[in-house]
């Protein structure tokens, strides 16, 4: 059966949920494709678990569809959430399936416009403080703490948890084993911390012998878990990772120390040169932040400590979510009268 979204797909490793409560999209089941180019040149066989073609085009939907859930079978009237974007686009979203009212806080200017317009659709309030991401996450645990019946959607929710760590199962399923190493991108370090559990579930059930080595990859800017201090004011071109107090550093820290990988900082400059090579050489388009793996995948190839074997880098939303980012690079060229000449000038490409 396709699709049929997180909750029944792996129920038995998931928080129980009534069947009238779950508010599904088909999320999950996303491509894990192989990098055939990209891999020369990390060193390893590398595959892309592409979480850009989940419902609202991130991993966000893995863990929106249980804390969803769960709100709903527990009889919340609303939710909310502190974001970078995608969180709010995927709470939005599932908040609309479940019924259930959403108000997303957000730092305003912040967020990449396909994520903004996303949550309009869905038709969320979206409160923009002038503020960064780490304090909207406050004020948005105190108003679920304050406010009663408004249930707090972000990764501090250890449903967010419990779901994204199906990502960790499917690519388990889909090599046959897990991979030797995992690279991602962290920000508020839920992702990481989820994978990392998945593995170890995996692994516990006697699926697997062994997990991935757990590559995570902050941008430089706002990297506060290889800086060992918060940032007061993290800046980065990837805004999905702009984040200067992650709320699950010590389920990241964890992860890299139990399975023997690391938490390094990518530039912005290596962000976009990653997110640049995996659409013109892979045909994968993801926004910047979700480069991330990419990046840093690559530079400790470039320092002769590549991941070897088996390596998948999570991709974790879609490029659409942030036009801005790549027109701020190339434009739409001018028209051309729509004669053969004019076209085939354009072109630059003589007939042979
Ligand atoms: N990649 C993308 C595209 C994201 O949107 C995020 C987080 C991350 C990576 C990092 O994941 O926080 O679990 O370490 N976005 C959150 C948001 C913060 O509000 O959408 P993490």
């Amino acid at each position: 059966m396709a699709r049929q979204g997180v909750i029944r797909r792996y129920r038995g490793w998931l928080p129980e949920i009534p069947d009238d409560a779950i508010a599904t999209i088909g999320e999950g089941e996303t491509p894990l494709v192989e990098a055939l180019r990209i891999s020369d040149r990390v060193g390893a066989r590398l595959f892309l678990k592409f979480e850009g073609m989940n419902p609202t085009a991130s991993f966000k939907d893995r863990g929106m569809t249980v804390a969803m859930s769960r709100a709903a079978a527990t009889g919340s009237r609303a939710c909310v959430c502190a974001s970078t974007g995608n969180t709010a686009a995927s709470a939005a979203a599932y908040a609309a399936r479940a019924g259930i009212e959403c108000f997303v806080v957000v730092p305003a200017g912040k967020i990449a416009l396909g994520k903004a317009v996303q949550v309009l659709a869905h038709g969320a309030r979206i409160v923009q403080i002038e503020g960064n991401f780490d304090a909207a996450l406050k004020l948005s645990k105190r108003i679920a703490d304050e406010l009663g019946d408004v249930t707090l959607v972000n990764s501090v929710n250890p449903d967010r948890i419990e779901g994204q760590k199906t990502a960790a199962f499917e690519v388990a399923e889909a090599l046959g084993d897990p991979p030797d190493a995992l690279a991602l991108p962290v920000g508020n370090a839920g992702n990481i911390t989820s994978y990392w559990k998945g593995f170890c579930e995996w692994r516990g059930a006697g699926h697997a012998d062994s997990a991935p080595l757990m590559l995570g990859f902050q941008a430089e800017g706002a990297s506060p878990l290889v800086a060992g201090h918060d940032f007061e004011s993290p800046e980065t071109v990837a805004s999905a990772i702009r984040i200067g107090s992650p709320a699950s550093r010590e389920g990241a820290l964890s992860a890299a120390r139990e399975s023997g990988g690391l938490i390094e900082s990518v530039t912005d400059g290596e962000i976009l040169a990653a997110q640049e090579l995996l659409a013109k050489e892979e045909g994968v388009f993801c926004e910047p932040a979700s480069a991330a793996g990419i990046a840093g995948l690559i530079k400790l190839a470039g320092e002769g400590r590549g991941a070897e074997g088996t390596v998948v880098s999570v991709l974790t939303g879609h490029g659409l979510k942030d036009p801005d980012v790549i027109l701020g690079r190339v434009q739409l060229p001018d028209p051309v009268p729509a004669t053969f000449e004019a076209v085939a000038g354009r072109m630059e490409m003589s007939a042979r």
